[in-house]
């Protein structure tokens, strides 16, 4: 059984539950980590909360929500470790894990896509890391975090 965590801020509270029933329908094990409300919340510490939990270990990956997507990835890109990819189509939900082989994916609850929110999250389960030059690429990404 895959474990996943979630967290949203506010401006993606009915995408999360959304997210949240397709999940259980696929029999996942989810760690939702809220908000439920629509009160503001920040962005940063939201997206710090979740990505603190994955990396206590267990989870498959994580998904990040917010009004845009764009505000939980900056933040999750910033914790070592993390590789958030911010995901608007079946190609990029492909590629995050083919190339990138991300371990969270962010979407916003406040944007228009042109495919349902659900679909991407199946396409990024069903698509395994190609590996290969990916491998090197990926870990070139990793040193940057004691690099720079
Ligand atoms: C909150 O109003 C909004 O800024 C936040 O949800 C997100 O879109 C930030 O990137």
């Amino acid at each position: 059984m895959r474990k996943i965590i979630i967290a949203s801020d506010h401006g993606a509270v009915a995408l999360k539950s959304e997210i949240v029933s397709f999940l259980k329908t696929k029999n996942c094990d989810v760690n939702d980590m809220g908000v439920n409300s629509e009160d503001p919340v920040d962005y940063p510490d939201i997206a710090a909360l979740a990505c603190n939990e994955f990396k206590k270990g267990g989870y498959d990956f994580g998904i990040l929500l917010c009004g845009t997507g764009i505000g939980v990835s900056i933040t999750a890109n910033k914790i070592k470790g993390i590789r958030c990819a911010l995901i608007h189509d079946l190609f990029t939900a492909e590629m995050a894990k083919a190339h990138n082989d991300a371990n969270f994916i962010a979407f916003g609850g406040r944007v228009k896509y042109s495919v349902p929110v659900t679909k991407m999250i199946e396409k990024f389960m069903d698509t395994n890391f190609a590996g290969d030059r990916h491998i090197r690429r990926v870990n070139k990404m990793m040193d940057t975090e004691n690099k720079c």
